[in-house]
């Protein structure tokens, strides 16, 4: 048997559809390594889990590395100040680059920034002393300006394109480290010729409001919704893996999983994988229907499993919502509806909307709809209920 191809939750080996965006990245990618200076504002990608956002990301390092980039990645967390968390990043990749800047002062820029922005701690408790914005610590900006400044300059010194800045999941930066990653990024612009810099986000559906929110100018940031795949986008999605292995999809297979996934990433790779196993291929062999269908029940045990953990994560009053929502139906879901299922005024319902958003368990959709982001968790909430 051919060995199975296909990447439920991790990085896909063929990243299907996504041209538009990665020609965007291109795009800013291009300006730094053609004139040496900032490629753009910050461009940031957004949409809920498993739409394959950090798969797009990780694309585009892969292609910045090829055009001679230095990169650092930057996976952020309510754990981890995200402002050190870039800090180390950037040194780690200038060095395994071996374009570390000359001299002192670089050591100096990192062991203060750790020292200003980097407090264990300290994150948490800044969030909760305040709550309405607050003029951005100068020094935070300052200092985080000059070292992202020495190591784009340096990565230029030692004949590389430029630093290309990825910062995954940006949802979970504090207001307070947004505004100094948006001022520092305003600042480096205003000397874009001296700033050879790009530097790319993703993030949750909530990334724009809440970079708005952090600093007013964050609106003219670059926002790019990321949307399920379309039909002929899934169908390269199952079968350009598998050809990789010599194996090919039956056309009611391969129309089978399509319609079943919805143009949703995560389901895609899912059922690839579960048919594939059922299937055990060996090169020149075909995945038939009869091989998705012995696979669902496992796909449909794995999706269980996650919505039992969102389930779990959800606080008592959003475990309310949610039912309210499911009994409301699978489709957009108004405001009204779910306030009056849980028998309270709509007004009231706010908080629990917001965390749930934040949370990536359900999505807006305009006109104050929302819906689920997992397909099948409003029929799995309903059988919470009849249990
Ligand atoms: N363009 C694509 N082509 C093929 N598979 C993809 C594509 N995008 C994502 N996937 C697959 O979908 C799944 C989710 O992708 P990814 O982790 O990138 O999503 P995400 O938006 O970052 O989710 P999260 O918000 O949970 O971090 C993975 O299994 C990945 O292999
Ligand atoms: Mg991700």
């Amino acid at each position: 048997m051919a060995s199975n191809p296909y990447t439920p939750g991790q990085v896909p080996r063929i990243l299907a559809g996504r041209a538009v965006e990665m020609r965007r990245i291109e795009g800013l990618l291009a300006r730094v390594a053609t004139y040496g200076e900032l490629g753009g504002p910050l461009m940031v990608f957004h949409a809920p889990r498993g739409i394959g956002k950090t798969s797009l990301l990780r694309a585009a390092q892969r292609g910045a590395v090829e055009s001679g980039f230095v990169t650092a990645w930057v996976a952020c967390s309510r754990q981890q100040p995200v402002l050190s968390a870039i800090a180390h990043s950037v040194a780690r990749a200038l060095e395994r680059a071996d374009a570390v800047p000359t001299g002192n002062r670089w050591r100096g820029q990192l062991d203060r920034l750790t020292v200003e922005v980097g407090v264990p701690g300290a994150k948490v408790q800044a969030e909760v002393a305040r709550r309405e914005p607050a003029a951005p610590p100068q020094a935070a900006i300052g200092m985080l300006e000059s070292l992202l400044h020495e190591a784009a300059t340096s990565v230029r010194a030692h004949g590389g394109a430029g630093l290309f800045l990825l910062l995954d999941e940006l949802h979970t930066a504090s207001a307070d480290e947004m505004s100094v990653l948006l001022n520092t990024l305003q600042n480096l612009d205003g000397e874009r010729t001296e700033n050879p810099l790009a530097t790319v986000a993703a993030g949750l559906p909530v990334t724009p409001e809440a970079l708005t929110r952090a600093a007013t100018f964050g609106e003219r940031s670059t926002f790019v919704s990321l949307d399920v795949l379309s039909d002929d986008d899934a169908r390269a999605a199952l079968v350009g893996p598998a050809e990789a292995e010599g194996v090919a999809w039956t056309d009611p297979a391969l129309a089978a999983v399509v319609t079943e996934s919805r143009g949703y990433p995560y389901l895609l790779q899912l059922l690839g994988s579960t048919t594939w196993d059922a299937a055990a291929p060996d090169a020149g062999t075909r995945l038939t229907l009869a091989h998705v269908k012995r696979g669902l029940p496992v796909a449909r045990d794995q999706l269980a499993a996650m919505h039992r953990a969102r389930w779990g994560a959800a606080s008592r009053l959003e475990q309310r919502f949610l039912a309210a929502m499911a009994a409301a139906g699978d489709g957009n879901v108004t405001r009204a509806a779910i306030a009056a299922g849980m028998g309270v005024d709509s007004r009231a319902i706010s908080v629990p909307r917001e965390r749930l958003i934040e949370k990536g368990v359900i999505e807006p959709v305009g006109h104050g709809l929302v819906r689920f982001t997992l397909p099948g968790f409003g029929a799995f909430v309903r059988s919470l209920e009849e249990a």
